[in-house]
C-alpha cells in the first residue's frame, strides 16, 4: 500500500450546501495523519488549468457553515475528452497528488472514474448534489439543506396563497429525480406533487390535473391548492402548464419556480454532519488504500460503493414515501 503524503480535492457540478463542510474534515483530518491537502479550484477545470493551492487549518477555520464551496465549482467539458484526462493526470503527478478526492453528484463522479485510464493514484469520491440522486448514499451533501429550503420557501407561498385562495404550481429542482419534489411535497402539505415518479405520463395528466383543482375547490370552496412540480418534467415547461391549467379549469393557477435558491444558504445540521462523517472517512479511506470508490451512508454506516456501479444503479424514490403521499391526499381521484 502506498503512503500517502499529498490528497487533492475539488468539487464539481452544481454546488451542495455543506460541501465546505466535508472540505473541512478532510483538511483537519489529513492534517492529523500528516497529510497535506492540495485544492483545485472550480471543479476539474482546476485540474486541467493548475488551478490549485494548499489548504491549511486556517483556511477551514469558518467555513462549515457557509453554503457554496470555497474551492468554486463549476461543470468541465474539456475534461470529459481523452486530451483532457491525459493534462489532468500530468498535473497531479507533477503535484505528487497520492490520492483525489472528488466531491460532486454522479456525472462528477463518473468523470473522476475515467482519470483511472491515465493517473495510477487513488481516487475517492463523496455524493455531493442537492439532487439525492446517487446510489450508495441514503443522502447526498446539500439535499437536507435544498429540502429545507424550498419548504420553507413554499410555506411563504403557502400564506399568501391562503390569503388570495389561490393555487400555485411550486416548480423545485432535482435534475431527473423526484426526491426533493416528494419530499417538499409532504413537508408542505402540498395538495398534489407531479414528478417522474407519478403513474401516469404528462401528456394524460393534463385532464387529471384540471378535474383534481376543479374537484378540490368543489368541496372545499375557495381554498389555496399547492402543486409542487419536479423541473423538467413537463414538456413545455411549468410556466405553460399553468397557462394551460388556467385556462382549461378556469382558476387562475399561479406559476413560481424556486430555482437556484434551492442551491444556496447555510447548511442545515444534517448536511454538516454527514458531510463532515464522510470527509472524516475519505482521508481514513484513502490511507487505508481505498480506490475507484464513492463512500456515502447507508442505513447509519458509512460504506464504499464502486465508482464502476454509480452508472448502473438508477436510485429510485422511496417507495414507501410515494405511496404514503398518494395515501394522505385528500382527494384520490387524481392517481385513479
Ligand atoms: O444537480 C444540481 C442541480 O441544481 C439540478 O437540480 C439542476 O437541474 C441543475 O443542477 C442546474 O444546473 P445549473 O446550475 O448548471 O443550471
Amino acid at each position: 500500500m502506498r503512503k500517502i503524503n499529498t490528497i487533492g480535492v475539488l468539487t464539481s457540478g452544481g454546488d451542495a450546501p455543506g460541501m465546505n463542510a466535508a472540505i473541512r474534515a478532510i483538511v483537519l483530518t489529513a492534517q492529523h495523519h500528516g497529510i497535506s491537502v492540495t485544492g483545485f479550484k472550480r471543479g476539474f477545470n482546476g485540474l486541467l488549468n493548475g488551478e490549485h493551492f494548499q489548504l491549511t487549518e486556517c483556511y477551514v477555520r469558518d467555513i462549515i457553515h457557509h453554503g457554496g464551496t470555497v474551492l468554486k465549482s463549476a461543470r468541465c467539458q474539456a475534461f470529459t475528452t481523452e486530451q483532457g484526462q491525459l493534462q489532468a493526470s500530468e498535473v497531479l503527478n507533477r503535484l505528487a497528488i497520492d490520492c483525489l478526492i472528488v466531491i460532486g453528484g454522479d456525472g462528477s463522479l463518473r468523470g473522476a472514474e475515467l482519470l483511472a485510464d491515465y493517473w495510477s493514484g487513488q481516487i475517492i469520491g463523496l455524493p455531493g448534489t442537492i439532487d439525492n440522486d446517487v446510489a450508495g448514499a441514503d443522502k447526498t451533501i446539500g439535499f437536507a439543506t435544498a429540502v429545507n429550503t424550498a419548504v420553507e420557501a413554499i410555506d411563504k407561498i403557502r400564506d399568501t396563497a391562503d390569503a388570495f385562495e389561490r393555487t400555485f404550481l411550486v416548480e423545485v429542482m432535482g435534475r431527473e429525480s423526484g426526491y426533493i419534489a416528494m419530499s417538499v411535497a409532504i413537508a408542505c402539505a402540498a395538495e398534489q406533487v407531479l414528478t417522474f415518479e407519478s403513474r401516469q405520463l404528462p401528456s394524460q395528466q393534463l385532464a387529471s390535473i384540471v378535474n383534481h383543482i376543479t374537484n378540490a375547490q368543489k368541496s372545499r370552496g375557495n381554498s389555496s391548492y399547492i402543486m409542487v412540480i419536479a423541473e423538467n418534467l413537463w414538456p413545455t415547461g411549468t410556466i405553460e402548464l399553468a397557462k394551460e391549467l388556467t385556462e382549461q379549469s378556469n382558476i387562475e393557477c399561479q406559476p413560481c419556480i424556486l430555482g437556484h435558491i434551492q442551491r444556496g444558504g447555510r447548511p442545515v445540521f444534517e448536511d454538516r454532519i454527514l458531510a463532515t462523517k464522510l470527509g472524516v472517512a475519505a482521508v481514513e479511506a484513502s490511507v487505508d488504500g481505498a480506490h475507484l470508490v464513492m463512500l456515502g451512508e447507508v442505513n447509519q454506516s458509512i460504506t464504499a460503493t464502486p465508482l464502476s456501479k454509480l452508472a448502473l444503479e438508477h436510485k429510485t424514490i422511496d417507495t414507501f414515501l410515494f405511496n404514503a403521499q398518494q395515501q394522505i391526499f385528500e382527494y384520490h381521484d387524481f392517481h385513479d
